[in-house]
């Protein structure tokens, strides 16, 4: 029986879907939302309800039955360090429900010296995986690519692309790929290991600028500013305060060279090449270029 946490969230959904198509299974998903997820039941898919800030015993139910799971990383913004008390919870469930392997989805330079606040979060949730008994995977995703299509609308309005980036690159890597990445991940098996899972190529908020003009037929210029400018821009302009704490952090992370790390790590996983964040602006240029 594999499980996948989160079932309602969307890379969930997808591994779910991926595992379906490949006839992988049975399938279990756990979920706040069980309402949302009756046409995979209708698949076969056992669907329970589990929550990470439940007690205990309830958790432990709620997996039980499970041999493998992929623990999909939360996304509270209740505060800096509860995504690991939530994934700790879920860990230590796992391992007395008698789970034997957890994929988890980390991101791309998990250390506490990380400008990226949720660094730490999976620096423990990765540390507790490794010593707490259990056969682990660890999926560190890059920045998602879908990422930019919050960020594209506005610089192709202002023709400014406003960024606290610095010179650095990312290696963008699409929602799809971390899906295909982790359900290949969850059929290999393979564990005590990490995978790199990155978009084919590295690119800088210049590189973002230039394509941004190019797809949109505007002049699009990128303006690197300096990280305490940038959060107080995303404040001012209504963002939630942790979400420009984060957005600012992951900028800091490229600045830094932390994310520009290119691997083939999802067509080892999956069999198929990651798709470019190139290729990607360009398929979804409907989403953002047309302001
Ligand atoms: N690498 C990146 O750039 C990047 C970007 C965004 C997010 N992420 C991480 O990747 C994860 C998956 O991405 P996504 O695109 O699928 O995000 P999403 O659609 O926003 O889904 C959020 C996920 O978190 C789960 N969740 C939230 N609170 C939970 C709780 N208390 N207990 C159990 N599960 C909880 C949700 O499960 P249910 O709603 O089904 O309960 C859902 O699977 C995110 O949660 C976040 O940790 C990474």
């Amino acid at each position: 029986m594999i499980l996948v946490t989160g079932g309602s969230g969307r890379l969930a959904r997808r591994v779910l879907e991926l595992l379906l198509e490949q006839g992988a299974g049975p399938l279990m998903t756990t979920t706040r939302t069980p309402e949302r997820l009756e046409d995979l039941q209708g698949r076969g898919v056992t669907v329970r309800n589990a929550d990470f800030t439940q007690e205990h015993a309830a958790l432990v139910r709620a997996f039980r039955g499970a041999q493998k799971m992929l623990l999909v990383s939360t996304n509270t913004l209740e505060a800096w360090g509860k995504r690991f008390e939530q994934h700790e919870r879920a860990v230590r469930a796992a391992v007395e429900a008698g789970v034997g392997h957890i994929v988890y989805t980390s991101i791309t330079f998990p250390y506490p010296v990380s400008p990226v606040p949720l660094a730490r979060d999976h620096f423990q949730t990765e540390n507790l995986l490794r010593e707490c008994g259990v056969e682990y995977t660890l999926l560190r995703n890059n920045i998602y690519a879908e990422s930019l299509l919050f960020l594209l609308p506005d610089a192709v309005r202002t023709g400014r692309l406003r960024a606290a980036a610095g010179g650095g690159k990312a290696a963008f890597v699409t929602r799809e790929d971390c899906a295909r990445a982790a359900a290949g991940a969850l059929l290999r098996g393979e564990t005590r290991c990490s995978y790199e899972v990155s978009g084919p190529e590295a690119l800088s908020f210049a590189d973002l600028a230039r394509i941004a003009g190019e797809l949109s037929g505007r002049t699009v210029v990128y303006e690197p500013v300096e990280p305490a400018v940038r959060l107080a821009e995303l404040k001012a302009a209504g963002t939630d305060p942790m979400l420009a704490e984060l957005q600012t952090g992951f900028e800091r992370a490229i600045a830094e060279g932390l994310l520009d790390l290119t691997t083939r790590d999802v067509e080892r996983l999956w069999g198929t090449p990651a798709a470019p964040v190139s290729q990607f602006l360009r398929d979804h240029a409907a989403e953002w270029a047309q302001v």
